[in-house]
């Protein structure tokens, strides 16, 4: 495909140190010469791992040397469930286990393994053991007899960690060796508006000055019931080297409520919420419960950007963050703008209301305030206070004053 062609050598390392290069990677499981399973994606993981001093984020993308491992990888011919199982550097592996009710088949379970040894991804990290996470709620559901089609970015959190697919096809229980031609395209896709490429955004001349971004609210349901929700303007800032400029630029790009869809999942001790506008930018929030605490928190943003006018798609994120921290049953408010710096970009939202955990019918519990938000609701009260004292002096030095000139005339 033409991305994994895009990198050469040289940018392939610029890529793995900085932004995680992704590639297109296409795996498939063949039992007696007929394929029950076939993938064609491009992924990347955001994993947390510890140093000795402090923790550490890095992404890993999915290389194209990526190769099944055929012994684990099963059909599900003898009764257990087809299980694709992809092996990739040293001793690391993505694996997804499908199930079928016989008109439609899902992704049962999702599960990655890396190696904390592999001090080519894990630098300085303190442990060497070898790590597997897993994911029961993962989303990816189609017809059978027909391929899952995401063009959009869509993550799936796995103990903690996040694993990113995009431009994806999918077929368990194929009923031929290529992948169907009649497609479920999955619901971020369904919802975007524009071209039917991954190149949405066309760029802008000039970059225009920031406007404030439009309010939009998104949701996470879970079984029909809404579990996540949020209601934010969003602006994205980060910099990224344009093909028709023939230079780095610096973008500001506000998401437009109206492109954007909603996904993610709700955990009992983790929740994500995955913003897609027109296929090409993807933005998750990682949510995490502290329970010695009795608080959540913001603990990950990940952002994800494929525009035709990019060289490499755009990927950066920390999943190590502690912003909005928020009683549990609470959600938490910022009407004023506030910055969040993440790797090598920032987040700026703007009348933001969110909460991640114990949402009621489908509306917001009480809401706990941001810092700002309480100075800024002093202001009133300290000028208001000031203006008072200053009448009073003013009043006293003009009650002072006519004593005085009283007095003087008296004198005269
Ligand atoms: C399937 O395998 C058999 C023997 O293992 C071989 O004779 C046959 O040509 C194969 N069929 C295909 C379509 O590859
Ligand atoms: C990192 O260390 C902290 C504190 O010891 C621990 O709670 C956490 O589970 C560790 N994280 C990983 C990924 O090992
Ligand atoms: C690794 O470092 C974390 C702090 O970053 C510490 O809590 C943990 O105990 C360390 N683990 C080992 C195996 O040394
Ligand atoms: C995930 O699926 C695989 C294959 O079906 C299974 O062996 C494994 O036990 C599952 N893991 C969990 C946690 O359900
Ligand atoms: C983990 O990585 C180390 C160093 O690269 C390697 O020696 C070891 O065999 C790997 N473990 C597995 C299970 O592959
Ligand atoms: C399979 O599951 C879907 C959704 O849960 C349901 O609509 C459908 O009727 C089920 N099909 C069968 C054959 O059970
Ligand atoms: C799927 O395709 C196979 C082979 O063409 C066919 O036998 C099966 O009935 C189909 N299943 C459904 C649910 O359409
Ligand atoms: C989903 O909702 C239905 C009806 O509201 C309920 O019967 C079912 O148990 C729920 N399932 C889960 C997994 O909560
Ligand atoms: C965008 O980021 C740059 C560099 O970090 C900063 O100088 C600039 O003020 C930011 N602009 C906005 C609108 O946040
Ligand atoms: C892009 O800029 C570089 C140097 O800034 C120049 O050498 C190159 O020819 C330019 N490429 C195009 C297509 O304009
Ligand atoms: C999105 O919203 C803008 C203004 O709010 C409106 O003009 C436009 O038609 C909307 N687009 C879609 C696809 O709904
Ligand atoms: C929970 O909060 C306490 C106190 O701030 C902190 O020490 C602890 O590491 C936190 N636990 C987790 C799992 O984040």
């Amino acid at each position: 495909m033409k991305r994994s062609n895009g990198c050469s050598a040289l940018l392939l390392l610029i890529c793995f140190a900085v932004l995680g290069c992704i590639q297109a990677v296409t795996l498939e499981v063949r039992e007696k010469n007929s394929t029950c399973i076939k993938l064609e994606l491009s992924a990347f993981f955001s994993i947390t791992y510890n140093t000795s001093s402090s923790a550490r984020t890095v992404q890993v993308p999915l290389p194209n040397t990526t190769t099944v491992d055929a012994a684990s990888s099963s059909c599900g011919t003898d009764g257990s469930l087809p299980w694709l199982v992809a092996t990739f550097g040293s001793g690391h592996a993505l694996g997804l286990s499908f199930t079928s009710n016989g008109s439609l088949y899902s992704v049962d379970n999702l599960t990655l393994q890396y190696n904390l040894s592999d001090s080519s991804i894990f630098a300085e990290a303190n442990s060497s053991d070898v790590v597997t996470v897993v994911s029961a709620t993962v989303g990816i559901w189609a017809v059978i007899n027909t391929t899952y089609h995401c063009v959009s970015a869509i993550s799936v959190v796995a103990g903690g960690q996040m694993v990113t697919f995009s431009d994806m096809r999918l077929e368990a229980y194929m009923p031929g060796n290529e992948l169907s031609s009649a497609e479920t395209v999955c619901s971020a896709d369904q919802a975007s508006t524009t071209a039917p490429t991954t190149t949405a955004r066309t760029p802008t001349t000039p970059t225009p000055e920031p406007t404030t971004p439009q309010r939009g609210t998104y949701s996470v349901s879970n079984n029909g019931t809404i579990c996540f929700l949020a209601q934010m303007g969003l602006q994205l800032n980060f910099s990224y080297f344009s093909q028709s400029q023939n230079k780095t630029i610096q973008e500001i790009f506000n998401l437009t409520p109206n492109l954007t869809t909603s996904s993610g999942s709700c955990e009992d001790s983790r929740a994500t919420l995955n913003l897609t506008q027109e296929r090409s930018t993807t933005l998750s929030f990682i949510f995490t419960t502290n329970s010695t605490t009795n608080k959540y928190h913001l603990s990950g943003i990940i952002l994800f950007a494929n525009w035709s006018d990019m060289t490499v798609p755009f990927l950066a994120g920390n999943t190590s963050l502690d912003y909005m921290g928020t009683t549990l049953g609470r959600s938490y408010m910022c009407n004023a703008e506030q910055t969040f710096v993440v790797e090598n970009f920032s987040l700026n939202t703007f009348r933001l209301q969110v909460q991640a955990f114990g949402v009621t019918s489908n509306h917001f519990s009480t809401a706990e305030e941001c810092q700002m938000d309480q100075d800024q609701m002093l202001i009133p009260i300290i000028v208001g206070a000031s203006l008072a004292g200053l009448v009073l002096i003013v009043l006293i030095a003009y009650l002072i004053g006519r004593k005085r000139s009283h007095a003087g005339y008296q004198t005269i």
